[in-house]
């Protein structure tokens, strides 16, 4: 173990003497997200949308806090008739896109970030992991 500790700390003070920066990234977790990619894995992500459970069911048509999720991906944003969406989801819809598996990582990582004005009140989803197998899983879910 010393010996370990010891080659670590003259591997730092080498790479330091070669005019090297040490980031944290380089030695542990800074908060970012620093993760090897694997599969989609859909059945990690049905346990993860117990979270999206809150305010969404995957029954087609079915309306809690949000619109039923059921066949999203492929739909086009803003279209549940009988939800009522908040103007940017509807402004967003309206420009012609449907959700794909990038527009929804990107909205379930921040969706304010995404749509200004949405009334998902949701924090997001900060590791890609959790993103992806959430996406993966609503891919499955036809409406
Ligand atoms: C606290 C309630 C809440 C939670 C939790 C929540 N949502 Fe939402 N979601 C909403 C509301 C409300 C809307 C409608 C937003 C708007 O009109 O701006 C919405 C809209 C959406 C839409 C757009 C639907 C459409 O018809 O265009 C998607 C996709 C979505 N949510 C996915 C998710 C996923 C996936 C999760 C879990 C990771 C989740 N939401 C968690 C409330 C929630």
């Amino acid at each position: 173990m010393r010996v370990l500790l010891g080659l670590q700390t003259l591997a730092l003070a080498i790479l330091l003497s070669a005019g090297g920066s040490v980031t944290a990234q380089q030695f542990g977790n800074t908060g970012t997200e620093t993760e090897t990619v694997r599969p989609p894995d859909p059945a990690r992500g049905e346990r993860l949308f117990k979270e999206c459970l809150k305010c969404h069911t995957i029954i087609p048509g079915e309306i809690k806090i949000g619109p039923s999720l059921a066949g999203v991906v492929g739909r086009q944003p803003g279209s549940v008739p009988g939800f009522g969406y908040s103007q940017d989801m509807i402004n967003f819809g309206a420009s012609g896109i449907v959700w794909n598996p990038d527009n929804l990582d990107r909205f379930l990582t921040k969706p304010r970030g995404v749509i200004a004005g949405t009334k998902m009140v949701f924090e997001g989803f900060r590791r890609t992991s959790d993103r992806d197998d959430v996406i993966a899983y609503l891919s499955t879910i036809r409406g």
